[in-house]
């Protein structure tokens, strides 16, 4: 049997990087069909690029206060990313909104993980908004990036009970034991299945 196309993505991330590490753990599991081709972050000292460098990976720290604009942050990003070679481009807690320019760079291949059931609580402190507005459910969404503020159509979702006694940290602990069951399942499906996106629906399937 033919082995599968390994495909090289670009990772985001502004901070702890632990759905990062969870996309490198299925892809050392071999669950993935993907390589790391360069984990980028836009703050010099975040968590998530020392580790990068640790794993041995290519990790670039591109501050965005050294940039005059959003978009020329961005085309250093873009720059960076086709240096390394990467075909899709995973935002994983990446916490600035990417420029038109840069998402009609790589557009669709861009995935973000949000840890609210969007469309409800995009943007900042999702779990704090969810506890606000007293669901029972809450969980993560996966979804193609577009212009919007955590929008584009949704590619894989998971909930969690939302407990009387939850605060922020603890809701936003079970969110994230699904986050990261849910970000190397929907990059293996979009990389190893047919799909299509049809509105804001993306639907697996020749
Ligand atoms: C995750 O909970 C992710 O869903 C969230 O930031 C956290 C990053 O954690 N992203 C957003 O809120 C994007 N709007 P991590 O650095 O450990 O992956």
């Amino acid at each position: 049997m033919a082995a599968a196309r390994v495909t090289p993505i670009g990772v985001l991330l502004s901070g702890r990087g632990s759905n990062f590490l969870a996309l490198q753990a299925a892809i050392e599991r071999a669950e993935l069909p993907a390589r790391i081709a360069v984990v980028i972050s836009n703050v010099a000292d975040a968590p998530g690029l020392v580790r990068a460098r640790e794993l041995g990976l290519a990790a670039r720290a591109l501050p965005h206060g050294e940039s005059a604009s959003r978009e020329a942050h961005d085309q250093r990003m873009l720059d960076a990313l086709a240096e390394a070679g990467a075909e899709w481009v995973c935002l994983a807690g990446y916490m600035r909104l990417l420029s038109a320019r840069f998402v009609a760079g790589y557009a669709p291949r861009i995935l973000n993980i949000h840890p609210s059931l969007l469309p409800a609580f995009p943007g900042l402190h999702a779990q704090r908004q969810a506890l606000a507005a007293g669901v029972r459910v809450a969980g993560c969404t996966v979804h193609l990036v577009d212009e919007g503020l955590d929008s584009g159509p949704i590619v894989v979702q998971r909930a969690v009970p939302v407990l009387d006694d939850d605060t922020e940290e603890t809701l936003a602990a079970r969110i994230l034991v699904e986050e990261h069951r849910a970000y190397p399942e929907a990059l293996r499906r979009l990389l190893v299945e047919p799909w299509a996106i049809e509105g804001r629906r993306l639907r697996f399937g020749a």
